[in-house]
C-alpha cells in the first residue's frame, strides 16, 4: 500500500511540469518579437508609446479595452466607427490576421499576419503599453 501512494503523488508531481513545458514551447508570447513584428509590419503607420500620436493610423496605446474608433485626432473610416467593437486580445489578434473581415469597409490597408505565434506576441506586446508607456520588462 505504501509504494502505492508514493507513485501516484509523484505522477501529480510531474503532469503540471509537463504541462508547462508545453505552454512554454508552443503557447506562450515573446514580447521582444512581438516588438520586432511590431516595428516591420505596423509601425509605418501607427505609433506606441508616450509620445504616440496619431499619423497615418490611430495611437495603439491602451488597445485592449478601447472602444474602435474612438481615439481623438483621427478620422476613422465610417465603418469602424459604427463596428461597436471593444478591442480585447481574441477581436485584435482576429483584426490583425483580417482586418477586413473583423471591419469590412475598413480604411486600413493590410493583407494580415497569418503565423498565430507571431499575433500572439504581437499582441503582448501592445499590451504593454496601457496608460501610454511601456510598463517595466519582466
Ligand atoms: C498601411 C497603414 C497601416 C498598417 C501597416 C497597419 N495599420 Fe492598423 N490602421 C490603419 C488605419 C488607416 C486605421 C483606421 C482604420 C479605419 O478607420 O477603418 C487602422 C486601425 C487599426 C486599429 C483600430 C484602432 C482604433 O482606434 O480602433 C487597430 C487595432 C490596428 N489598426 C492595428 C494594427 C496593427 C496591430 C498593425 C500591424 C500588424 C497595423 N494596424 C498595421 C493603418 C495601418
Amino acid at each position: 500500500m505504501k509504494t502505492m501512494k508514493i507513485t501516484i503523488s509523484i505522477k501529480h508531481a510531474l503532469l503540471p511540469a509537463a504541462v508547462l513545458a508545453f505552454l512554454n514551447s508552443a503557447g506562450a508570447a515573446d514580447i521582444d518579437a512581438g516588438k520586432s513584428v511590431f516595428v516591420h509590419r505596423c509601425a509605418a503607420c501607427h505609433a506606441v508609446g508616450p509620445s504616440a500620436r496619431a499619423g497615418f493610423a490611430p495611437q495603439l496605446n491602451d488597445i485592449v479595452g478601447r472602444r474602435a474608433g474612438s481615439t481623438a485626432g483621427f478620422t476613422y473610416s465610417a465603418a469602424m466607427k459604427k463596428s461597436g467593437i471593444v478591442w480585447s486580445e481574441k477581436n485584435l489578434a482576429s483584426f490583425v490576421k483580417g482586418p477586413g473581415d473583423v471591419v469590412p469597409g475598413t480604411s486600413m490597408r493590410f493583407w494580415g499576419i497569418g503565423d498565430e505565434q507571431k499575433v500572439a506576441n504581437l499582441v503582448a506586446y501592445l499590451q504593454t503599453f496601457k496608460q501610454g508607456g511601456p510598463t517595466p520588462a519582466r
